[in-house]
C-alpha cells in the first residue's frame, strides 16, 4: 500500500474466458487495457489475483449455471480477501445484467461485450467508492478505438486474432448472439490494416480475422468507397511479414465466387474454411431462418472446390432443433456424406432465453437428441480420420507454433489447419518447414522434417 494512497494496491489479474474466439480476442484486449491502466500482471490462478474477471458465453445450455458455480469459488476468495474485485463481462453479463449482482451480490462489476473499454473507470469507481457497477450499453463499436495492443500483448507469439466485425443481424431462431453482441458493425479498413501491421511488426506471422459472419464484412475503405470482405483480404495479403491469413466464421448466405477465387489467388490465404450449415434438411433450415438452403450450400462448396481443390471444410451442426424428425436428421447425415468434412462441431439444440425457437413447444426428447448426436459424431469421426489418413506420405508446409508435449517435439499447423507433431528445435517456432507425414492420430498427425541440401539455414 502506498503511503499517500488509502486504497489497497492492485497488482495482479486473473481472467477466465469462455466461448468463441471473439471472446478470446476481447479477453486479451482487456488484459492489455488493465496492464496499461493499472500495471496489472496476469496470473494463472484466481487465488493469486487482486482482480478477477470472467468473460462469459451464453450460446448454449447451462452457460448461466456455469458462471454462478464459478462465481461461488470466487466468493470464498472474497470472504478471505474483502478487497478482491470481481467482474463479470461478456455475453451472459449482457443477457443477465444486474440480475447477476442480485444473485451474487459480491460481484463488483457487470459489463457487456461492447463496454469493456470502460473497465478501468469502473474499477476506479469500485475502489474509491466501494460501490457495485453495471454497464451493458451497446455503443457503436467504439471499444476498438480505446484498445491499442500493448508491447507485452504483442509478444504473444506466432499467431494472432483480429476482430474485424462485431455482432450479428441474421437472427437465426435458435441463437442468442444478436441479442448479446448487438447488430452487425464492421471496423473501417484502415483500422484493421493498422492493427494487422502492428501485430506483424512484433514478429507474429499468422493472422486470423474474426467475426460472427466475417464474410459479411462491409466497411469504409481508404478510397472512401464501401469495401467488402474479399477486398479486405487482397489488401491484407500484401502486408509485410504476413505468412498466413485465415478467417472465421463464414456464413453460407454471404459467400460469393470472388471469395472462392481469392483462395486461389492469394498465396497467404490458407485453404481452410469453417462454413456452418447447421442442418441438412431444408425444412429445418427454413424454420431456423438461416437464409440459405442445402442447394445454395452445396453449390458454394462446389465453387470453393473448383477454385481451391484441396480446401479443407468444417461446419457446425445442431441436432434436435424443435420439430426435427428422423427424416430431417437423415438428411443431415446425407449432406455430411455428400460434402465430406475435415472436422465439425456438433451440438444438441438447447433453448436460449429470448430466442424465437425457445418459444416452440415441440422440443425433441433428450434421449433422441442424444442418439442423433452420437450418430453424427460417429460419422464425423470417420470423416475426420480419413481426412487425416489422406495426408500420410505427403509433404506438408507446417507453420511451427509451439514446443510439443513430448521431449524434443515441436508442433504446428499444416496449411489446411491440421496439427502436426514432429522432432525439431524450438528455434523453428515462427518458421514454415516441410514435414513428411508418417502417422495419423485421432485428431492430429506426426511426421519428420524434410531438409534439402540447400536448406540448412533457417
Ligand atoms: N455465427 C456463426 C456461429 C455462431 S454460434 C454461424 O452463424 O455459423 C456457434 C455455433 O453454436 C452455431 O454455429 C451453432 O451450431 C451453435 N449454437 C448456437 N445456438 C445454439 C443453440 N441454441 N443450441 C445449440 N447450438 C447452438
Ligand atoms: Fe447466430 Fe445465426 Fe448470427 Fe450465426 S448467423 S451468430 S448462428 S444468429
Ligand atoms: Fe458465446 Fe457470445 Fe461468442 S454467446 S459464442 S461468447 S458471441
Amino acid at each position: 500500500m502506498k503511503s499517500n494512497d488509502p486504497l489497497p494496491s492492485i497488482d495482479t489479474l486473473f481472467i477466465k474466458t469462455y466461448g468463441c474466439q471473439m471472446n478470446e480476442y476481447d479477453s486479451s484486449r482487456m488484459v492489455d487495457l488493465m496492464r496499461q491502466a493499472y500495471g496489472l500482471r496476469l496470473v494463472a490462478k484466481p487465488e493469486e489475483a487482486d482482480v478477477i474477471l470472467m468473460n462469459t458465453c451464453s450460446v448454449r445450455e447451462k452457460a448461466e449455471e456455469k458462471v454462478y458455480s464459478e462465481l461461488g469459488r470466487y466468493r470464498k476468495l472474497k470472504l478471505k480477501n474483502p478487497s478482491l474485485i470481481i467482474g463479470v463481462g461478456g455475453c451472459v453479463a449482457q443477457q443477465e445484467g444486474q440480475r447477476i449482482q442480485q444473485r451474487a451480490p459480491y460481484v463488483d462489476a457487470v459489463f457487456g461485450p461492447q463496454a469493456y473499454h470502460h473497465l478501468p473507470a469502473m474499477i476506479n469507481k469500485i475502489r474509491r467508492e466501494r460501490v457495485r457497477v453495471a454497464d451493458i450499453d451497446m455503443p457503436e463499436i467504439e471499444k476498438f478505438d480505446y484498445l491499442p495492443r500493448t508491447e507485452d500483448a504483442l509478444k504473444q507469439g506466432v499467431s494472432a486474432y483480429v476482430t474485424i466485425m462485431e455482432g450479428c443481424d441474421k437472427f437465426c431462431t435458435f441463437c442468442v448472439v444478436p441479442y448479446t453482441r448487438g447488430g452487425e458493425i464492421s471496423r473501417p479498413v484502415d483500422d484493421v490494416l493498422a492493427e494487422c501491421r502492428t501485430i506483424l511488426s512484433s514478429g507474429c506471422v499468422e493472422i486470423t480475422l474474426l467475426g460472427q459472419n466475417v464474410n459479411g464484412y462491409r466497411a469504409l475503405g481508404p478510397d472512401g468507397d464501401e469495401w467488402d470482405f474479399t477486398m479486405l483480404l487482397y489488401a491484407l495479403a500484401d502486408l509485410k511479414g504476413l505468412k498466413r491469413l485465415r478467417f472465421t466464421t463464414s456464413h453460407p448466405s454471404e459467400m460469393n465466387e470472388d471469395l472462392a477465387i481469392a483462395f486461389a489467388e492469394i498465396s497467404t490465404l490458407m485453404p481452410f474454411i469453417h462454413l456452418p450449415v447447421q442442418s441438412g434438411s431444408d425444412r429445418i433450415l427454413k424454420l431456423m431462418h438461416r437464409g440459405h438452403d442445402t442447394k445454395v450450400y452445396l453449390e458454394t462448396i462446389d465453387t470453393l472446390r473448383k477454385h481451391c481443390p484441396g480446401i479443407a471444410l468444417s461446419s457446425d451442426f445442431i441436432v434436435g432443433y424443435p420439430g426435427e424428425t428422423d427424416a430431417d436428421f437423415d438428411q443431415t447425415l446425407a449432406l455430411v456424406r455428400q460434402v465430406g468434412y475435415d472436422s465439425a462441431y456438433c451440438f444438441k439444440y438447447s433453448p436460449r432465453p429470448g430466442t424465437p425457437a425457445s418459444e416452440c413447444n415441440n422440443d425433441v426428447a433428450e434421449n433422441i437428441k442424444d442418439k442423433r448426436l452420437q450418430q453424427l459424431l460417429a460419422l464425423m469421426h470417420e470423416q475426420s480420420s480419413s481426412a487425416l489418413q489422406r495426408h500420410i506420405g505427403t509433404i506438408m508446409l507446417v507453420l511451427v507454433d509451439k514446443k510439443g508435449k513430448k521431449e524434443g517435439d515441436i508442433q504446428g499447423r499444416t496449411e489446411d489447419f491440421k496439427i502436426v507433431h514432429f522432432k525439431g528445435n524450438v528455434r523453428l517456432i515462427g518458421h514454415v518447414v516441410r514435414v513428411e507425414i508418417t502417422e495419423a492420430y485421432g485428431q492430429s498427425l506426426r511426421g519428420n522434417i524434410v531438409i534439402n541440401d540447400d536448406e540448412w539455414e533457417y
